[in-house]
């Protein structure tokens, strides 16, 4: 260690970075995958997709992962999480499994010990088959029970190696996304579907917390939640009741059912008195009730600000969460200049605080930070190496926070970066770069590490900075 170091970490702290099959493997067409519904978009709606680019090739990691562990490795990661596709290991969703889709996992995942980098496997980040859409997709109950056989089957194949398990990523973003804003397939803006998908995402997720704990395969199980802390304009009483509610229904709808067992009363009121409850089954809250996390994964990009709402809705308009408050521009906030989204780097300690002190200071990790830069060739040295200071900066200035809730007793075990390496983003395809460690399209997909991924090798080496 040096010696002028003043952020120091545990021993054991998890350094890594987090990634998504979608995103990272391409290959969308080969070895007996099946298509989800982002092979699907694209098929049918190429130009939806930033400069026509779809997901069928993004980063290869299919091909290339053994160089890509190697540059984990290079980069200092002792830790690296990955999801496992779904309709590449059931073509169709359920029925028969595709063996080359578990030749290749393994494959994945041994590389990854070899190495001694952790594998962290999540189950599910925004890629329904699309066999399973045109069930109804997390709409319908049938696909909650072929999401639990294609969870139990990964444990079978895999529950010996892997000891960290995620039943989703962000399952908000499938709700906002696929069913109010239209970002992802299908793309609807339907507050009472959005609601029954949040519910089953939910009821998904504790089924196959149980398979998991009946299996006592020694290693835990957890959710990845992209926590947004909504901070009121001000102290007022209604701009207090805005963030309020806003907190109940996009971080305390997942958070309260997945580490307390339980809904929070008071979105159960809202819904409730908008008649907007879910369909569900008497038993389905006990099972969500009895099969909590055992740990929770907690993406931070940016806080949400709001005040209350100004001026009433149209009651002919669609039904949106925003009829609860009003997004508030914050005069002077920081911002990323190069992608557009606030920094503020204290949320990450906020919600720190909040996991301790309103649940149970439950053991919890930072699973996605990260800076989304455009164009950012631009950064290039002589040599090609993005000179990214300013991301440096950005994992600098929120670990400091990390650190001191650290300090202050909250139950943090790791930091994970958005991302290893640059990927494909839905939409945004590769508007905005996001890696460690570069990819050129142009060439080859050649990787080569940036300016970030070597100050992150001295990060993880010294446990701190
Ligand atoms: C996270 C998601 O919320 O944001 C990732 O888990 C996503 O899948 C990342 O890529 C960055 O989003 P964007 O739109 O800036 O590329």
């Amino acid at each position: 260690m040096s010696a002028n170091m003043e952020f120091v970490f545990p021993k054991d702290f998890w350094w890594g970075s987090a990634s998504s099959a979608t995103q990272m493997e391409g290959f969308s067409e080969v070895d007996g995958k099946g298509k989800n519904i982002w092979d699907y978009w694209y098929e049918t709606e190429p130009n939806r997709f930033y400069q026509g680019i779809g997901p069928d090739i993004t980063s290869q990691f299919y091909t290339k992962f053994i160089e890509d562990i190697q540059l984990m490795k290079e980069t200092g990661h002792n830790s690296f999480r990955f999801s496992i596709s779904w309709s590449r290991m059931f073509p169709n969703g359920r029925g028969d499994v595709n063996e080359k889709a578990i030749v290749f996992y393994n494959h994945v995942i041994n590389t990854l010990l070899e190495y001694k980098i952790e594998p962290f496997v999540n189950l599910y980040h925004f890629d329904m088959p699309m066999a399973m859409q045109e069930e109804g997709g997390w709409e319908s109950r049938s696909v909650v029970d072929a999401y639990v056989q294609f969870a139990t089957t990964c444990f079978s194949e895999f529950g010996d190696r892997v000891m960290k398990w995620f039943t989703h990523n962000e399952p908000i973003v499938p709700v906002e996304c696929g069913y109010l804003y239209g970002h992802h397939y299908p793309a609807l803006c339907d507050f009472r579907k959005a609601v029954q998908v949040g519910f089953h995402s939910i009821l998904a997720s504790a089924k196959v917390i149980k398979v998991y704990h009946e299996q006592s395969l020694g290693g835990k199980i957890g959710i990845i939640l992209n926590v947004t802390p909504s901070y009121p304009r001000s102290n007022q009483p209604a701009d207090v009741d805005a963030a309020e509610k806003a907190d109940l229904l996009f971080n305390r709808s997942f958070l309260d059912p997945s580490v307390k067992g339980r809904f929070p009363a008071k979105l159960v009121d809202m819904l409730q008195k908008e008649n907007f409850l879910p369909k569900y089954e008497a038993e389905d809250l006990k099972i969500i009730d009895e099969n909590t996390v055992d740990f929770l994964g907690i993406n931070y990009y940016q806080p949400r600000r709001v005040k209350a709402k100004e001026s009433m809705s149209n009651p002919d308009a669609p039904f949106m969460p925003e009829r609860y408050f009003d997004y508030y521009d914050m005069p002077g906030k920081k911002v990323n200049p190069y992608r557009g989204w606030e920094i503020y780097e204290k949320g990450v300690y906020d919600i720190l605080k909040n996991i301790q002190v309103n649940y149970g200071n439950i053991e919890c990790f930072i699973s996605e930070n990260g800076m989304g830069v455009e164009q950012e060739d631009r950064f290039n040295n002589e040599d090609g190496v993005i000179q990214d200071d300013y991301r440096i900066s950005f994992y600098e200035d929120h670990l400091k926070w990390i650190h001191k809730a650290l300090h202050e007793g909250v139950n943090v075990k790791g930091y994970h970066v958005w991302t290893f390496i640059d990927n494909w983003s839905w939409l945004n395809s590769y508007k905005n770069r996001y890696g460690l460690v570069s990819v050129d399209l142009q060439d080859d997909y050649k990787r080569t590490i940036k300016k970030s991924g070597y100050w992150f090798k001295k990060l993880t080496e010294n446990n701190g900075f």
